[in-house]
């Protein structure tokens, strides 16, 4: 691991340095004033650890099964879109980085390579063992919605994570003042169409994607969309964007095989809870009948200890990993990765539990003045 780099943010301010200002703004940007996204990251500190000791602490085992697969430690990568922005390997980089470290990765509908190439990818190199799961945007068109999944199913992603919270897209204040819209020498690949795949050449005075999200993605969903989607497809669907308990207790009606929670990083309605905040709701509600797995804001191997005890599964990130790629690509994953995957085992440590099965909830107690904080 480089020297210099020893915590999440130190690979921001890097990448900061290295990505053109329109492509910075778009991977880190939340919608309107960005409370939100101050909030995510905010909602961690609002929790202490409370460790135990004199346990033996000399092998810590980080390893869990989700979804059926067996992952070196509860941390995996959420879908970002476009990542050859970061990096000219993109997506390719992140797929053979979570291999190498053990994980699962969530390609985006919108990746800037195909759902075949990202498999490919993985499957020619030899070290490591992660797991492919497709994120899927519900397309007006559903034939093209379904096309997607089975391009997933047939080369081997092994469960569908359908977005629920973007019937629209937040306004991003930065992507609407820069214009955003991918460089001419990338397309969202998945798409053949140049309007499908975000790559025509004007979208007027407004943030490009806002554009595409209302003429492409369906805004009349609702729930018996996920019973639809559930016949479609023998892989597990797990919905991302809950954020309480009663969508929860829906979702689990409806038979989902597992439930994200999820605020899109902030990208979506500013003023909704942290996800942390929301998490305990939601695994209560679900009263064990399905996994429940958080992402937003997770940066330190103590916040992700600190969800896993609020009774995550297991948890995502998003930004991390595309300071990762922007720093060193395939390497800068890695080493993101890794370094999370540290911080955890020393959290685990120093908390006293030798396993996740040991992690529970009387590990962490909210602060009572968290505004002192
Ligand atoms: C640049 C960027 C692009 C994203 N693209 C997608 C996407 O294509 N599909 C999706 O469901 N979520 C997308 N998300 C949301 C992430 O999957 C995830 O919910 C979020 O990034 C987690 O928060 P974090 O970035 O604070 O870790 C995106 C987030 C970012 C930052």
């Amino acid at each position: 691991m480089s020297g210099k780099r020893v915590c999440v943010s130190d690979f921001e301010v890097e990448a900061r340095e290295i990505l053109p200002k329109a492509v910075y703004d778009y991977y880190r940007s939340g919608a309107d004033e960005q409370h939100t996204l101050a909030d995510n990251v905010a909602a961690f500190n609002r929790w202490h650890l409370v460790p135990r000791v004199l346990r033996n602490v000399s092998t810590v085992d980080l390893s869990v099964s989700v979804l059926g697969q067996k992952l070196s430690m509860p941390l995996c990568v959420a879908a970002t879109a476009m990542q050859r922005m970061a990096h000219p390997e993109g997506e390719i980089a992140t797929a053979r980085a979570c291999k190498a470290v053990g994980t699962g990765m969530m390609l985006s509908s919108w990746a800037t390579s195909t759902i075949e190439e990202v498999m490919s990818s993985t499957t020619a190199s030899q070290c490591g063992e992660g797991v492919l799961w497709l994120q899927l945007y519900i397309y007006k068109d559903r034939e093209l919605t379904l096309s997607l999944v089975r391009r997933a199913e047939a080369a081997g992603y092994k469960a569908i994570f359908v977005t629920v919270d973007t019937p629209y897209l937040g306004r991003r204040w930065n992507d609407m003042r820069n214009h955003f819209q991918l460089p001419p020498h990338l397309s969202m690949s998945n798409f053949s169409s140049a309007s499908l795949a975000f790559s025509e050449k004007n979208y007027g005075n407004d943030s490009g994607l806002a554009v595409y999200v209302a003429k492409a993605i369906d805004p009349t969903l609702c729930w018996d969309d996920i019973t639809w989607l559930k016949k479609q497809t023998h892989l597990p669907v797990i919905v991302k964007g809950v954020l309480n308990d009663e969508d929860a207790v829906k979702a689990v009606k409806y038979g989902v095989d597992g439930i994200l929670v999820s605020n899109h990083g902030a990208r979506q309605l500013d003023g909704v809870p942290a996800t942390l905040d929301v998490l305990e709701e939601v695994v209560k509600a679900v009263e064990g009948r399905c996994d429940v797995y958080l992402d937003g804001g997770v940066r330190r191997g103590t916040d992700v200890l600190k969800a896993i005890a609020l009774g995550a599964k297991a948890v995502f990130i998003g930004r991390p990993v595309l300071w990762g790629l922007a720093c060193q690509g395939e390497q800068g994953v890695v080493e993101i990765l890794e370094l999370l995957k540290e911080e955890l085992r020393l959290a685990m440590a120093l908390s006293g539990c030798r396993s996740l099965s040991e992690v529970s909830r009387s590990l962490v107690r909210r602060v009572e003045f968290a505004s002192r904080m």
